[in-house]
């Protein structure tokens, strides 16, 4: 099966839906932040306070280019950060790479989902409905850029997974 790369903003389950998904399709699953932040030995909050968020987005490139290289081989499914599809090279690799699912939900959902992460400096503010709306108006195009879009907002981690399936293997959107 092709490598699957799950976008989406920041709560809309990329990194839970990822891992059972490669479970459940024996595919290798690779959190992209957890990736960075092996290769780096920073959490991804210290790299964005010490080093800035540049250096992030420097590194997300890198990964980016890494997995499209070949060298992790295929069968892949990524969970990427909610940002890394907002830069159009990364898209344009990746979607050379994998199939692009981008999972969305509703901005309540978004901050009951977000609220008790310490680990998102960009939602670490006071103003975060307002930040996640703000986000959500810039990044529309990058995350639209897609060949599936799927609302977890009223869906279970089963039927998420599920639906995905169905999409890979039947080519059609359930
Ligand atoms: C970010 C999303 C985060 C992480 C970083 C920046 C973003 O990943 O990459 O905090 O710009 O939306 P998750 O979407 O996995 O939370």
């Amino acid at each position: 099966m092709k490598n699957i790369v799950l976008s989406g903003f920041m709560g809309t389950g990329k990194s839970s839906v990822g891992r059972l998904l490669a479970h459940e399709l024996s595919m290798t699953f690779i959190d992209l932040d957890t990736l960075i932040e092996k290769d780096s030995g920073l959490a991804v909050k210290d790299i964005f306070s010490t080093l800035g968020e540049a250096h992030f987005r420097a590194l997300e490139r890198e990964a980016v280019t890494a997995l499209v290289s070949g060298r992790t081989g295929d069968g892949i499914v990524v969970a990427a950060g909610g940002g890394l599809v907002v830069d159009e090279s990364n898209r344009a690799l990746l979607k050379n790479w994998a199939v692009i699912i981008c999972l969305t939900a509703s901005v309540e959902t978004i901050l009951k989902r977000t609220e008790r992460s310490e680990q998102r400096p960009l939602l670490a503010g006071e103003q975060r409905e307002a930040v996640v709306r703000r986000l959500l108006k810039e990044r529309e195009a990058a995350y639209s850029d897609c060949d599936f879009s799927l609302d977890t907002t009223d869906l279970g981690l089963d039927e998420v997974v599920k639906t995905i399936k169905v999409f890979m293997e039947r080519g059609v959107k359930p």
